[in-house]
């Protein structure tokens, strides 16, 4: 096979060089291997904390888990907890999740509503701007030590096309500009308008980079997902890099693997993707080749018997899964119909585990026939109204975590990378052209390490 680096393949050759679907311009990221040190070290681990973490922008949620007043959510990012909640004037405040009294943790649960936050110490209070309410006998307090009144520590925070970005570095970086895809990219989603349907939460045993590195390209789709060889082409995956880490990867869905011995059949795989843009699988006269036209011409159709809006959408963009990474630690999977985000949280103290964090967020289905496609995995019985936010569902370490086969194939294999990087025989990984986005996600780390951000 013939294969030009710089460019791989291209999913759509005449989309215009300003859409989202152009192929993006190559940024050489050089062939360097890295010391694997970095999937094992406390040290690194650690560097990594003082460095990255806390000085880059953080997907800390979503917008819709903020949709009242008072309606508040915690992100634990290493040994940090983070409290982030809408104000009344509409606003988004975060803090640092410890009461300035004697350092207990503030707020517990997961996400909710309150009208202020009471420390389950002292009960001290404080307003959704951080601020004291209360201080319990405060007379029995010398003036001085309430000099200045004692308040939540703040931290930067930002909403963005529905997502909740927040910044311990106290000079952030413009957020727009750090999330480095082009300014519509997200927006384009609406992600604002979509609630969380599913929430797992998962423990690995792996660095959190051996994860970001998994999900971050499509060369393992032969080995590891063999069953995704009838519906996906696994070698026409288009790469993009973008400033700042940021990368996507447009998977093509209702194409047959160029691996996979039939070409022309219309398979299993094909014939689900078919039932579920509303085409009878049995009626449809054409190839395996036809299966994309006929499905992006589908799915426009029905949207406007539905009255549903994809003129911003191509028409490949509309069947495709667009991956977009965001950098560090967050990786998008893109459709009209909703999007999969998944987090890759460190442990906050071994760097051989991390926590899988997997929303699965649609637009709410006020109109019938507005389900998600089958692919998206949820199970029976699940309410896509809108109206309940699930609970985050813990899954502790060798668990199956319910993902579905491809996670769990992923999750399986995963363990045994880290220990294999670990072996005194491994020298680095040698990343090819369709590992680029991986190398891009480590240079742009490493450029932390070494304070260039
Ligand atoms: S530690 Fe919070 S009120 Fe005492
Ligand atoms: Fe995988």
């Amino acid at each position: 096979m013939k294969y030009d680096y710089r460019s791989g393949a291209v999913i759509s050759p005449d989309a215009p060089a300003d859409s989202l679907e152009a192929k993006a311009p190559y940024i050489d990221n050089g062939t360097s291997r890295r010391d694997p040190s970095r999937y094992y070290s406390k040290d690194f681990m650690q560097r990594e904390w003082e460095d990255m973490w806390t000085r880059s922008w953080l997907i800390a949620g979503v917008s819709s888990d903020l949709r009242r007043p008072g309606a508040y959510f915690t992100f634990d990012i290493g040994g940090e907890s983070i409290l982030v909640v809408r104000t009344k004037e509409g606003a988004v405040n975060a803090f640092y999740n410890v009461c300035p009294h004697r350092g207990n943790r503030l707020v517990l649960n997961e996400r909710g509503t309150l009208p202020a936050f009471s420390c389950s110490f002292h009960s001290w209070r404080f307003n959704h701007q951080g601020e004291a309410l209360e201080i319990t006998d405060r007379e029995t307090f010398r003036p001085q030590t309430l000099q200045p009144c004692p308040s939540l520590t703040a931290l930067a925070c930002e909403e963005h096309a529905g997502l909740v970005f927040i910044c311990m570095n106290p000079e952030p970086p413009p957020l727009e500009q750090a999330i480095g895809l082009p300014p519509e990219y997200l927006p384009t989603y609406e992600i604002d308008k979509m609630v969380v349907v599913r929430h797992i939460s998962s423990e690995w045993a792996a660095n959190w980079k051996i994860g970001v590195d998994a999900f971050y390209e499509s060369y393992h789709l032969h080995a590891v997902h063999p069953e995704t060889s009838e519906i996906m082409g696994d070698l026409q995956v288009q790469y993009d890099l973008y400033p700042n880490g940021a990368s996507r990867m447009i998977v093509p869905f209702g194409q047959v693997s160029p691996r996979h011995h039939d070409q022309l059949s219309v398979n299993d795989g094909l014939k689900s993707m078919l039932a579920s843009a509303g085409i009878d699988p049995d009626a449809f006269s054409g190839t395996a080749a036809d299966v994309r036209e006929a499905l992006h011409r589908a799915k426009r159709a029905r949207a406007e018997q539905l009255g549903l809006d994809y003129s911003k959408f191509t028409d490949y963009q509309l069947i495709d899964s667009w991956a977009t990474g965001i950098f560090p630690n967050v990786q998008i999977g893109c459709h009209p119909e909703g999007v999969f985000l998944m987090r890759f949280l460190p442990h906050p103290q071994d760097p051989e585990r991390f926590y899988y964090d997997n929303i699965t967020m649609i637009r709410p289905s006020e109109v019938a026939g507005r389900q998600p496609p089958d692919w998206f995995g949820l199970p029976e019985g699940t309410d896509t109204s809108g109206n309940t936010r699930p609970a985050t569902e813990h899954v502790p370490l060798g668990e199956p975590a319910n993902l579905g086969l491809v996670l769990d194939q992923d999750s399986f294999l995963l363990p045994y990378q880290q220990k294999g990087v670990r072996s005194r025989g491994f020298k680095g990984a040698i990343f090819s052209e369709q590992e680029a986005r991986l190398r891009h996600f480590h240079t742009e780390l490493d450029r932390y390490l070494e304070g260039k951000k």
